[in-house]
């Protein structure tokens, strides 16, 4: 049976593979994904056949990882983090939406989840996304700005914890700046705000700031970056958000 398992490696190092991950990638003859993730995976599981793909050829990559899996091979179409949030699963299921093609419907998909940036991030600094919170990608490149503007500006209406990925990049630098100028218009300059950057990776670095001293020079676009809602803590060097379980009093 023609199998394709799209599969997330979590955000970096090889403690953060689930089992299931590494037992779908050791069961693969060929890896598909962009070079700089597949270096990620250990060569003791890593499939023999390695097709690398540079960023921003995620239709290539899909279609690439279909047609092998479509020739009869066990084919591991891999992510960062999830393979489920702002990656290849939906470029696979979105080319086997629009294209009519009778080969690909019959190859066999798995999604294997993986640990999403903003869980590290949130982990690492305590317990950040405790309650209701919602992630944001600043990537005006696949959706419109006026869609992303909305979005934040109703996330800091609804008072969510929220995470920004592809916060900015060389070629995109005000996206970030607007999105925190929303912010900062309804929430208290003393709120959290964390940038998580290469967490997971040797280079991991975690800047605890707030929405009044945060630079845009901190962040890039391996970066993460979270913003905490109007109850988020600090306790010691952990920062939480609340949800409730103990009463105002402190009593329990
Ligand atoms: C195309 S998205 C992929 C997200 C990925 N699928 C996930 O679930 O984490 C790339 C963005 O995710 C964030 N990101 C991914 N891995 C990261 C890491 N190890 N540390 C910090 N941010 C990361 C950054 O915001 C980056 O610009």
């Amino acid at each position: 049976v023609s199998k394709l398992f799209i599969i997330g490696l979590g955000p970096g190092d090889a403690k953060y593979l689930t089992e299931e991950a590494r037992h779908c990638l050791q069961s693969c003859t060929h890896i598909v994904g962009y070079h700089l993730y597949i270096e990620l995976v250990d060569a003791s599981i890593r499939p023999k056949n390695i097709v690398h793909f540079e960023l921003g050829e995620e239709v290539e990559r899909a279609r690439h990882a279909l047609e092998l899996a479509a020739q009869g091979h066990q084919v591991a179409l891999v992510s960062s983090g999830d393979p489920g949030i702002y990656a290849m699963a939906t470029v696979v299921f979105q080319l086997l939406d629009q294209e009519q093609n009778d080969l690909w419907q019959s190859i066999d998909i798995e999604v294997v989840c993986g640990i999403s940036a903003f869980q590290l991030a949130s982990s690492l600094c305590g317990a950040l996304v405790a309650h209701d919170f919602c992630l944001i990608s600043l990537s005006d490149l696949l959706t419109p700005w006026p869609t992303i503007e909305k979005r934040v500006k109703h996330a800091t209406d609804g008072d969510f914890v929220i995470a920004f990925y592809n916060p900015l990049s060389k070629q995109r630098d005000w996206q970030l700046k607007q999105s925190l100028e929303i912010i900062k218009a309804q929430r208290s300059g003393n709120t959290p705000v964390v940038i998580g950057k290469q967490l997971g990776r040797p280079q991991q670095r975690l800047i605890k700031t707030s929405l009044q001293d945060i630079e845009l020079d901190m962040v890039d676009m391996l970066s993460i970056v979270m913003i905490g809602n109007s109850q988020t803590r600090q306790v010691g060097q952990h920062l939480y958000t609340p949800r409730g379980y103990i009463n105002h009093s402190g009593a329990q």
